[in-house]
């Protein structure tokens, strides 16, 4: 078995839609929501527009989302960069970063998703069977749950909460 590792998310480096490299030991201290998104299939609206209400909600408070195009599924997300870019940032006014395509199973993938995977198979099979996958990381860089497409973002809502330590009850 892949056993305990001491790496956090925080230890790895991604490219941003520019190609830039983004360090991720900057987002030490937030709780991060990982997705992988496709931009033309059915979850597609209605997902960008959760994920966007989610970061308003909750940006202030530390809640950072990242999302990663991936078209290793039925090829859904054939744009270029650019183009994901204006479609994720124009057409849904999502504010969270969105980075360069890339591969989440496979030989290619990137070695965060190798990371991601491991930390939190449990239940689930490694590969990522579908697109909008998304994990949640703690403070610390933990990854402390994998949630599948059908636990829309308000689902999770609650967990984000715990993490951020934002009381649920009312104020
Ligand atoms: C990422 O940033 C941290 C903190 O500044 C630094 O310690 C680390 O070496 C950087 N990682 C890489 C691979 O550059
Ligand atoms: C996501 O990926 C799966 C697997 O290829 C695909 O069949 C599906 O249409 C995509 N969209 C949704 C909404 O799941």
């Amino acid at each position: 078995m892949g056993g305990q590792s001491s790496k956090s998310v925080h230890e790895f480096i991604v490219k941003d839609a520019k190609g830039n490299d983004v360090n991720l030991s900057q987002y030490k201290g937030k709780v991060l929501l990982i997705v992988n998104v496709a931009s033309q299939c059915g979850y597609t609206d209605q997902h960008y527009a959760e994920m966007a209400q989610l970061y308003e909600k909750y940006k202030d408070q530390g809640l950072e989302i990242l999302a990663f195009p991936c078209n290793q599924f039925g090829a859904q997300e054939p744009g270029t960069n650019e183009e994901i870019q204006e479609l994720a940032c124009n057409r849904f006014k999502a504010k969270y970063p969105l980075f360069a395509k890339i591969d989440v199973n496979g030989q290619k993938q990137t070695p965060l998703y190798k990371y991601l995977k491991s930390s939190k198979s449990g239940l689930f099979r490694e590969s990522i069977k579908w697109n909008f996958t998304k994990f949640l990381v703690d403070k610390q860089g933990n990854v402390v749950g994998r949630f599948t497409p059908e636990n829309t973002p308000p689902g999770i809502e609650k967990d984000i909460k715990k993490l951020l330590g934002v009381a649920s009850t009312n104020e």
